[in-house]
């Protein structure tokens, strides 16, 4: 597949623009067993991914495969329900795929979610954390390959990928809400395997508070489009030596939503103040 087939995307989006009235400010990707949003959604119009041409199809045990359109806390947004992992199989360009659908459809904010390993020392399972960098160790890149201007910069700006005011008001909205979150810096990587002691380790030592396996591809196409992105972890598991203990799939997408509604009410509040 290419970088960027504009074509395909054009394609798309306006496949989408004909079955839903839906102007979308803001594109939110529902994470691993996060789908409590989704409750909250006044929905105008799903479509199912294998129904839009040229979309990916989800495979995943607990991630559905929807595209929803509605409103969301009187805001109107584009959900998407069942994301694509680069461990599925997936290129690169396929995984952020739907990122450069929202876009074009109007949406200028990305609020993505994930469910993560945590390796500070101050977290807990089902604690929440707000994302306010990252760092990328997946192995391929979704902006390498040909460039068009039109649609973003060669190289672009990464120095704050992650918007400093949403973050303080959802800072605000939690402390209001007696909700405790943490701010750090998520590690994406390719997985599936989970860490080894020894990575959770590394992982720490070079700065990350919590690992997974998705969210960065998608917030690096959604910045090299000019996005403000908003990204939180739920931690499912801890990578702290003292604390470590076998990790299964179904420990994750429980953990993931038991700490739903707390996460949920959060991305709710702050997509009213936008
Ligand atoms: N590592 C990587 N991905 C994850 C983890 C983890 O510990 N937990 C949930 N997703």
């Amino acid at each position: 597949m290419e970088n960027l087939n504009i074509a395909k995307l054009n394609e798309t989006v306006a496949f989408i623009q004909s079955n839903t009235t839906t102007k979308p400010v803001a594109g939110i990707i529902l994470g691993s067993g996060l789908g409590g949003l989704v409750n909250d959604l006044i929905i105008e119009t799903s479509l199912a991914y294998e129904d839009i041409p040229n979309f990916p199809v989800s495979t995943v045990k607990g991630h559905g495969g929807k595209l929803l359109f509605g409103s969301l806390n009187g805001k109107e947004v584009v959900m998407l329900s069942g994301r694509f992992h680069y461990y599925e199989g997936y290129t690169m360009q396929e995984v952020t795929f739907p990122v450069r659908v929202m876009k074009m459809l109007g949406a200028e904010l990305l609020m993505v979610s994930n469910a993560a390993g945590g390796m500070n020392s101050q977290f807990k399972v089902g604690d929440l954390m707000i994302i306010n960098d990252h760092i990328n160790l997946f192995p391929e890149h979704p902006l390498r390959g040909k460039n068009d201007e039109n649609i973003g910069p060669r190289f672009p700006d990464m120095t704050e990928p992650y918007e400093l005011d949403l973050i303080s008001k959802a800072k605000e909205i939690a402390a209001k809400n007696n909700i405790l979150v943490h701010e750090g810096v998520y590690i994406g990587l390719q997985g599936p395997t989970f860490e080894t002691k020894a990575e959770y380790k590394y992982m720490h030592i070079i700065g990350g508070d919590t690992v997974g396996m998705s969210t960065v591809p998608e917030v690096i196409v959604a910045k090299h489009m000019h996005m403000k992105v908003f990204g939180m972890s739920v931690v499912t598991d801890l990578g702290i030596r003292e604390e470590m203990n076998v990790i299964t799939h179904e420990e994750v997408l429980e953990a993931a939503n038991a700490a739903a509604p707390k996460m949920a009410l959060i991305f709710k509040e702050l997509l009213g103040q936008i």
